[in-house]
């Protein structure tokens, strides 16, 4: 459930019409909505009752900082993959000690930054990893808190970029190995194990693929407990998908309430951690854009608009479906079968293929479903300043983030002498 809707013939997010907003902060333009992201949040917050938990808001889905704000506010976590997004959080008014650091590639500088700052649980993805995170905990005279990335080797069915959790794929530590590695990292003087997570990929549609890799990771945890080795944090990371077009994915508190039943059926009290970050900002957001030609081509035609795969690239990187329409219905059009482009020299720059739209030159189009990986995943590409963000918020409106100006793109640059 989102909280952008027709009245009569045209779209709202919250109480403001898309198209006021197109009027005053120009395209294109991210517009997230206040009260979608905190529906999200809440549905998954609410759906663990008493079960002591943690939803940490994924980062990379969107970073923006009244984004984040929005999420701190209502007590929501953070999991951040790199030293820029711990700089964010804190920007945002997050706290550290609410944060779970992931990803496979943290440099010392950026493991030092989040000790430092105090982050709850650094995501170990490896031995060599768990060597370097001891060496610098020990260097600033910390103990790491740290949990050990399982892949449960599970195949989520999703798109191959965004699956993460396959015996191939570079994230988390074999099942079989991870015993050995709890050993050794409950031995260092620099590390406190406190958890153990997994994340599987990315707009799963099932609940299935989650239950499996829940229950692998449940098993590493009995084996350790025969060694032993207490845990208290048990992370299951993000990827609950959502509707784009035609798709099932399971309602958050289904989710939730097949994993707590697992947990129970495995006598299991461990907190649990979630990282959703699509699932709660995903239908939180639109890309307004307009039409700026009308081309006819032997083939079809070509709406082309004033977004591009610089802005909006889950389409060119994915072949991502996004729903697109025009902002406000009348006056009449001609049906078009056609493909939306933007303006960047690429035949891989598109918004959307062979699509019935009714649109002319100067309409708004709303393209949605893009509040996750949208503004986070656009470049400068071709030199094109990035889009603005507002945040609607009942019938307020607020430039969360100015668009880029020209001259901002190459001020780091220098000329040769
Ligand atoms: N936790 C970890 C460790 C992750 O790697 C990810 C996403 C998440 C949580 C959040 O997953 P979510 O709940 O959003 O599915 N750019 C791609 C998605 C990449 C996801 C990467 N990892 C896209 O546009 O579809």
């Amino acid at each position: 459930m989102d909280h952008f809707g027709y009245r009569q013939d045209r779209l709202y997010a919250e109480e403001v019409p898309l198209s006021a907003i197109a009027e005053r902060v120009g395209t294109p333009c991210y517009v997230y909505s206040h009260a979608t992201l905190e529906r999200h949040y809440r549905v998954f917050d609410e759906a663990f009752g008493d079960w002591p938990h943690h939803i940490c808001f994924a980062v990379k889905a969107n970073g923006n900082l009244a984004v984040l704000q929005v999420l701190e506010r209502l007590g929501a976590g953070f999991d951040i993959v790199s030293g820029g997004e711990l700089a964010r959080v804190l920007a945002a008014g997050g706290r550290a000690s609410n944060v779970v650091f992931s990803g496979v590639g943290k440099s010392s500088d950026e493991i030092a930054k989040a000790l430092t700052a105090g982050v709850r649980i650094l995501s170990i993805e490896s031995g060599e990893e768990l060597e370097r995170v001891n060496a610098v905990a020990l260097s600033l005279g910390h103990k790491a808190p740290i949990g050990i990335r399982i892949n449960p080797d599970v195949d989520p069915n999703t798109h191959p970029y965004i699956a993460t959790g396959l015996r191939e794929n570079k994230f988390g530590v074999p099942a079989a190995d991870a015993p050995e590695l709890y050993r050794k990292a409950s031995a260092m003087a620099g590390i406190e194990v406190v958890g153990i997570g997994c994340h599987i990929g990315s707009q799963l549609t099932e609940i299935a693929p989650f239950c499996d890799a829940v229950e692998r990771v449940l098993d590493v945890v009995d084996t350790l407990a025969q060694d032993d080795i207490r845990l208290s944090h048990l992370d299951l990371g993000g990827g609950v998908g959502i509707r784009y077009s035609d798709e099932t994915p399971p309602d958050p508190k289904d989710y939730v309430q097949a994993i707590l039943a697992i947990l129970k059926r495995r006598n299991c009290d461990l907190a649990v951690t979630l990282e959703p970050g699509r699932a709660i900002a995903g239908n939180a957001g639109v890309l307004l854009s307009s039409v700026e030609y009308i081309k006819s081509g032997p083939e079809k035609d070509f709406v082309i608009v004033d977004a591009a795969m610089n802005d909006l690239l889950r389409p060119a990187l994915y072949q991502a479906w996004h729903e697109v329409v025009r902002a406000d219905r009348g006056p009449d059009r001609k049906m078009l079968t056609c493909d939306v482009v933007g303006p960047v020299c690429e035949t891989g720059d598109f918004i959307a293929r062979d699509r019935q739209l009714a649109v002319a030159p100067g309409d708004l189009v709303v393209v949605r479903s893009v509040g996750a990986y949208g503004f986070v995943m656009a470049s400068n590409y071709n030199t094109r300043p990035r889009p603005a963000e507002v945040m609607v918020d009942g019938d307020q409106l607020y430039v969360v983030r100015e668009r880029e100006q020209t001259a901002d793109l190459f001020s780091a640059e220098t000329l040769l002498p």
